[in-house]
């Protein structure tokens, strides 16, 4: 035991014999609680980002208490703190935008409160790098809980996706082939249990990466909510939590060069959603590591994708958790990975995966049997984006990987909204679409409208896929050729803010290549032109935002945020 309890942080709150402490003592007894309830004992807390809005963390209310259940039998404290619930489904216009806002809020509870360790409750997408962020940033002993996947959907005897098969059966609707009776079915089959999406969209690549980098109990990502095993990781969350003050291990422990090599690595082999590079960066700039775009490049070309999983696979995260879950994944990726890397576990990632088991070669394949010999991500760069942009091609029709075609621009949202539909629109498969002022600033927050729509004439006539550029992200659970985080975004000047309508545009996956063709000359006579646009927020958050967010290839994080001295510890008086 490396921490007495005299060096508890919360002693200071609770351990002097002074006026402030007398009043932090009777006011926790003013609870109930006794002396012998919390005096030397850990603090914990459990910062649950439950609401009645945040769907996916439905089951929260009562896993909090499963979480204290453990920290109580252990001889911790637990106290619960409610933190914003970022979630996915109804934030406007986007959660992304309050990511760093949950961040702040994580670090900021655990700073300014009698708190030790730290149980962190999230899984719908934002919300898990955001209370990374928070807790690393504060670097106190903590282990996060991810709320676990949803059960399969399920229409008409088909086992339906979250998101991917939203967009495929609307196109479908929109094309005519399917009724709306059909529709309003698929509504109550969907989504029909607590827990994150169960494809392998954001949230589901998020809690890997969060395993993988060694911050939750081995296994704990791919346990669905509703399983039985999932209340009791929360109960041994909360055990061990407490063993991990006494240990004094903390995330910055447990973070380094080879544990974010590793959730690279693990990211490219689930085909995970094109948004953890954005919030990969954000978490490793927290822990003093800088990760550039081509790392996630140079993985991926050497990384085969073994998860075969939706939207790039066939199968769903319940599927992969009975075929073994992650810990057989990263089993099967065996020396890819920096096996010595520790986690809250306290032993290392080679120890936890070593009695793993594939059950479902179908599901989790072997390196020689991959759905794809490499990663689902490459890193574009070009004249269109000098700073870099992204793609998914193993969630892209593979003769658009080498494509060059006239641009169709739209200035916003709401242009492409009015427009997209309108059958006099010049437009064929062969277009390329474009989405301007979309990004980080343009969006604002930079929302998953990457996959943008296609043209219902074009749908008519069955094509499914376009090629499709924009500075905005794209739901990990959403497919298709859409190149994405075009940095710098266009709102602030970036070249995708010169395209015009009918210049041709060239995408080559396969030499990692974005090029505008149009001449350096007329790009710098339109930039000479080119006015920026209004500001979007006057006041509160979201000129706090807009003042300090970085752009998608830096992770979109607060300047602030990610420089300057640490914050020291409040000062009791
Ligand atoms: Fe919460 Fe998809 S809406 S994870």
């Amino acid at each position: 035991m490396k921490t007495s309890p005299d060096q508890l942080r919360s002693h200071r709150w609770f351990g002097p014999n002074d006026l402030r402490s007398f009043t932090h003592r009777s006011r926790a007894k003013q609870m109930g609680y006794a002396l012998e309830d919390f005096q030397g004992k850990p603090v914990i807390a459990i910062i649950n980002t439950w609401s009645d809005l945040s769907t996916c963390h439905s089951h929260f209310r009562t896993r909090a208490e499963e979480v204290k259940r453990g920290v109580w039998q252990a001889g911790g404290f637990p106290v619960e703190l409610p933190a914003m619930a970022i979630t996915e489904t109804y934030m406007k216009p986007s959660p992304m935008m309050y990511r760093n806002f949950l961040a702040m809020e994580t670090e900021e509870l655990l700073r300014s409160q009698p708190i030790d360790g730290a149980v962190l409750m999230g899984g719908c997408d934002k919300t898990t790098p955001g209370l990374l962020m928070g807790a690393i940033t504060m670097n106190l002993p903590a282990i996060y809980l991810p709320a676990g996947p949803m059960l399969r959907g399920n229409w008409n005897g088909q086992v339906l996706g979250s998101g991917s098969d939203v967009w495929k059966y609307w196109a479908e609707k929109c094309a005519g082939t399917i009724s709306d009776c059909d529709w309003n079915e698929m509504e109550d089959g969907i989504a029909r249990s607590p827990g994150h999406c169960m494809t392998m969209g954001t949230a589901s690549t998020m809690t890997a990466i969060a395993e993988t980098l060694g911050l939750t109990l081995p296994g704990a990502s791919s346990i669905p909510a509703v399983d039985a095993n999932h209340p009791r990781l929360a109960t041994k969350c909360g055990r061990r939590i407490v063993e991990m003050v006494w240990e004094d291990l903390k995330p910055l422990d447990i973070l380094s060069e080879g544990s974010f090599e590793n959730a690279i690595i693990a990211d490219m082999a689930i085909g995970g959603s094109t948004n953890a590079i954005i919030h990969l960066v954000a978490l490793a700039g927290r822990a003093g590591i800088k990760l550039d775009l081509q790392k996630f490049d140079e993985l991926a070309q050497r990384t085969p994708m073994i998860a075969n999983i939706r939207p790039s696979g066939q199968y769903l995260m319940e599927d992969f958790y009975y075929a073994g879950g992650l810990k057989a994944l990263l089993r099967e990726l065996g020396d890819l990975l920096d096996l010595d890397c520790l986690t809250v576990a306290g032993t290392k990632l080679g120890e936890n995966i070593q009695q793993a088991r594939t059950s479902n070669s179908a599901v989790i394949r072997s390196l020689d049997n991959p759905v794809s010999a490499k990663g689902g991500t490459a890193i574009l760069y070009g004249n269109l984006a000098p700073n870099g942009a992204v793609i998914k091609p193993t969630a892209a029709e593979h003769r658009l990987h080498k494509h060059t075609g006239p641009a169709v621009v739209f200035k916003d949202y709401n242009d492409l909204a009015a427009r997209i539909n309108d059958e006099h629109l010049v437009v064929d498969e062969n277009s390329v679409l474009v989405l301007q002022n979309a990004g980080p600033l343009g969006g604002p927050g930079m929302p998953e409208w990457g996959m943008l729509p296609i043209p219902q004439k074009l749908l008519l006539k069955g094509v499914r896929d376009m090629v499709r550029i924009s500075d905005s992200r794209m739901s990990g659970t959403a497919y298709g050729a859409c190149v994405l985080h075009v940095s710098p975004e266009s709102f602030v000047g970036g070249p995708l803010a010169l395209v015009r309508e009918g210049d041709l545009i060239e995408l080559d996956v396969a030499q990692r290549r974005l090029h505008l063709q149009v001449s350096d000359e007329e790009l710098a006579r339109r930039r000479s032109e080119w006015q920026a646009p209004e500001r979007r927020y006057e006041r509160g958050f979201g000129a706090l935002y807009a003042a300090h967010v970085s752009q998608a290839d830096q992770g979109c994080d607060f300047d602030f945020l990610q420089a300057g001295a640490p914050t020291p510890e409040p000062e009791i008086h």
